[in-house]
């Protein structure tokens, strides 16, 4: 198998390779990234002997083509990624997510390669706390932001392109992910790094957003199954029955690093923000079989925490910057 990794310096894309390349040494994998600040190759460490690594945009089609036409399959996960960013400027989700998104369909439509798109619960919208459904493949698209509307073009991009040319894509939509490698712009990275650089964790608003915790290893093993097995013109939801609000998740961050409870700042919130996510993972775990390892968040939390205790090198050279911006708006 040739596989190309588009975004595998991004969090989710580098826990993918590091898991491909430990699990099916017998795989050929080409990853292509931009390194945007989002992008890091020192998240490859330990795997840069065996994988290609390509530095440039899917945008490029002339670059996209080229790869696309050396592989058996494309797993998809390069984006823009971060809501806050998709506030301040939406110009380079629609680049990326939409124009980058359509610029690898071409490719695989072309070279008639299997593709398999990596997307987002919050394409779905938001829910209600109280609300007894969580999303399924049949909810409506209701994306909020700039960023989830981006993905969700993406997906319907995907979804016309299997009926419309046979393209042999799958698509699947995972709720919030956690772990090593995660860009300490997001939550729980942001709240652990700011316990160990000594400045005071930031709550958006009350804390009373729920969000869908999954391990970013889990949400992985996952992929590979829906690219191994998944059904053509498909959608998996992934998750792991893992809602937990915001101030019950910083509240565990604190103890686990021994801080007081109240040792954090509430700060301006997100404009449009999300209140809850909640994903029904049934046709993932009956049709592909698929169960998560990591149920115990507050074990992978504090997992996650020593790993960011351990891999300050990884880390410092982004917090500076994240927090000014932060700061500037009164986050
Ligand atoms: P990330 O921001 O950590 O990484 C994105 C990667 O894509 C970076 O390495 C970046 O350099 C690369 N990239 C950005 N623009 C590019 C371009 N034009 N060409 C090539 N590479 C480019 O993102 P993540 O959190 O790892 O998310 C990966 C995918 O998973 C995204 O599609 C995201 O929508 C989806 N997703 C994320 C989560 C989550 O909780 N983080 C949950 C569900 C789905
Ligand atoms: O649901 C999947 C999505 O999860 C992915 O598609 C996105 O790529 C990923 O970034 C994530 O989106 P969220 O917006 O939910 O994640 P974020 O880590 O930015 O925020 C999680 C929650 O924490 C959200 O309710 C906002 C809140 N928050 C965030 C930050 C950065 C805070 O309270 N304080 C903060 O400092």
């Amino acid at each position: 198998m040739r596989l190309l990794v588009t975004g595998g310096a991004g969090f989710i894309g580098a826990n993918f390779v590091h898991r491909t390349v430990r699990e099916h040494p017998e795989y050929e994998v080409t990853v292509l990234d931009a390194l945007t600040y989002a992008g890091n190759e020192a998240s490859l460490a330990g795997v840069r002997e065996a994988i290609t690594f390509v530095h440039g945009s899917i945008t490029d089609a002339a670059l996209v083509d080229d790869l696309v036409r050396g592989s058996d399959a494309v797993v998809h996960f390069a984006a823009e990624s971060h809501n806050d960013n998709s506030l301040a400027d939406p110009g380079p989700f629609l680049q990326t997510n939409v124009v980058g998104t359509y610029t690898l369909l071409e490719a695989v439509r072309r070279h008639d390669v299997r593709f398999h798109h990596v997307s987002t619960d919050e394409v779905y919208g938001d829910l209600e706390l109280d609300d007894p459904r969580k999303f399924t493949p049949e909810t409506p698209y209701n994306p909020s932001s700039p960023y989830s509307s981006t993905k969700a073009a993406s997906d319907l991009l995907v979804r016309a392109w299997v009926r419309s040319y046979g393209v042999r894509a799958t698509l699947s939509n995972c709720s919030n992910n956690y772990g090593p490698y995660q860009h300490v712009e997001k939550f729980i990275p942001r709240q652990i790094t700011n316990v160990l650089d000594g400045r005071r964790p930031k709550l958006y608003g009350a804390g009373l957003n729920v969000r869908d915790w999954i391990h970013v290893d889990d949400h992985n093993a996952a992929v590979h199954e829906v690219l191994q097995r998944g059904r053509t013109g498909h959608t998996y939801l992934i998750g792991a029955d893992g809602e937990v609000d915001n101030r019950t998740v910083l509240a565990t961050v604190l103890e686990l690093m021994g801080q007081p409870a109240d040792a954090f700042d509430s700060v301006t919130d997100r404009a449009g923000h999300d209140l809850r996510y909640a994903i029904d993972a049934t046709k993932l775990r009956e049709e592909l079989g698929w169960r998560p390892r990591y149920t115990d968040f507050r074990e992978g939390l504090a997992a996650t925490i020593a790993w960011y205790r351990d891999n300050e090198a990884w880390w410092r050279p982004l917090k500076d910057q994240v927090e000014a911006a932060y700061a500037a708006r009164g986050q």
